[in-house]
């Protein structure tokens, strides 16, 4: 096992004092303001000032009418999975889910949040092959599949490392074929895409959106998400859902399935503070894109892609790829990995033991959702057609992009704390790491 520090590639190399983080909060100080105000005006619950604040800011911001505060950005993915279940299926039985008996295509390349709530409401995930120009749900796969499989009416779609995914032909598919379109929008706050000809917010262009406040997040609240709803009505239904159900009644009357998602007051303050510096976030990370772009161009990785002429990420996370020919030997199995060192060549998992040992943090590609062993008797459609699945340590080629992405790609540190200076090292790291 190479330790790295008495590697001599790495000669003159430190670690880092502090660790390096792939994307950690950023405070500002009024976070704190908002959270003492709920405090001392003991508003310390699942109402009050902060949630209603930041809904506004955020719907007003987003462009949607209305927004819902929720624990998480899981727990609105659920919500509005299962409103969107309602709306197509009706409402289900209160053992079952709303989705039983059904398909719905999914990102297959994302965290696995944005699909499980599909399995939550009893129905089957069908998951959607990857593009390579935006590393997000291929719309030809997903054409692909509903000539397979007519019968579906719900997609859902996510938006990688803060890259807007393709959702101008997304949406048109769907529209051709009736379905829904569920937006996971937890990475992406901020990032736009022209939509028709004009600008929009992610997190607005599904029928049923949600962000998430995840300590890692653009902002955060330490936790927190938000349901976007295109209408009154839809956000009344997931508020009342987020609160345990209660019908309108002097007791506690249920007439539906609830649940306890609501977004703490005291969550909202720390969101509420963060809100101002969204912009300020997103520019940071923007720049530490550009300056792992140029300082790695003249090495055979290329950074993650997006549309520059349709849309403008968030640059939530940089990510790079491996070119084919700069790949040494790597393998991973179920719990573990090996690779070799081979002069001129890399690997991610080389690159990723390297950055840890000098004490930054990256992290691989998601692991596609179609080789993950819970999913592993769901089914994979790629832009050929039916595709059950694949070894994720084959050499690319094949048709099955998300698995690829996975083998050669690896997230970078990212945090916007981090200095010019530290990122400089962390290129040369990764320089080394291809002597
Ligand atoms: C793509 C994606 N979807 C959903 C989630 C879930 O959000 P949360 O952690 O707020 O539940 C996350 C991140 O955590 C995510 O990255």
């Amino acid at each position: 096992m190479n330790d790295f520090v008495s590697d001599p590639r790495f000669k003159g190399i430190e670690a880092f004092p502090t660790r390096v983080w792939l994307s950690s909060p950023t405070m500002h100080g009024e976070e704190q303001k908002w959270v003492d105000q709920a405090i001392l005006t003991n508003w310390v619950s699942t109402v009050g000032e902060n949630i209603d604040v930041v809904e506004k800011s955020l719907a007003d911001f987003i462009g949607v009418p209305c927004a819902v505060g929720l624990s998480c950005g899981t727990a609105a993915l659920h919500l509005a999975t299962k409103l969107a279940g309602e709306k197509l299926y009706g409402q289900a039985p209160v053992r079952e889910g709303t989705l039983r008996g059904h398909k719905v295509f999914c990102s297959d390349l994302t965290f696995d949040a944005s699909v499980n709530p599909v399995a939550y409401e009893n129905g089957e995930a069908v998951f959607i092959d990857t593009e390579p120009d935006t590393w997000n749900m291929s719309p030809v796969a997903l054409e692909k599949a509903f000539e397979l499989f007519p019968e579906v009416k719900l997609v859902v779609a996510a938006h990688l490392y803060g890259t807007p995914g393709k959702m101008n032909e997304i949406r048109a598919v769907c529209e051709k074929h009736g379905a829904l379109i569920v937006e996971d929008a937890a990475e992406s706050l901020g990032a736009k895409i022209k939509i028709d000809g004009r600008w929009a917010e992610t997190g607005s262009l599904g029928d049923f959106n949600a962000i998430s406040f995840n300590g890692n997040k653009m902002i955060t609240g330490s936790a927190g998400g938000m349901f976007l709803a295109k209408c009154r009505e839809d956000a009344e239904k997931v508020r009342k859902w987020s609160t345990q159900s209660r019908e309108p009644a002097p007791w506690y009357q249920h007439e539906e399935l609830g649940f306890n998602y609501r977004m703490s007051n005291i969550v909202a303050g720390v969101i509420r503070g963060q809100i101002p510096y969204l912009e300020e976030h997103i520019a940071q990370k923007r720049a530490i894109w550009e300056r792992y772009e140029k300082g790695l161009s003249d090495l055979p990785v290329k950074m993650n892609p997006w549309d520059r002429e349709n849309s403008i990420p968030n640059f939530w996370l940089s990510c790079m790829i491996l070119d084919e020919s700069a790949m040494a030997y790597q393998h991973r199995g179920k719990l573990d990995y090996a690779f070799r060192t081979e002069p001129g060549k890399s690997t991610p998992q080389e690159i990723l033991d390297a950055l840890r040992a000098f004490n930054a943090e990256g992290r691989p590609i998601w692991k596609p959702m179609h080789l993950q062993p819970i999913y592993r008797d769901n089914l994979f459609v790629n832009a050929q057609g039916l595709a059950k699945g694949a070894d994720w340590n084959k050499p690319s080629g094949m048709a099955d992009v998300g698995a690829d992405l996975f083998r050669r790609g690896l997230c970078l540190p990212s945090d916007n704390k981090m200095t010019p200076e530290q990122q400089d090292k962390i290129i040369e790291i990764i320089h080394r790491c291809f002597l």
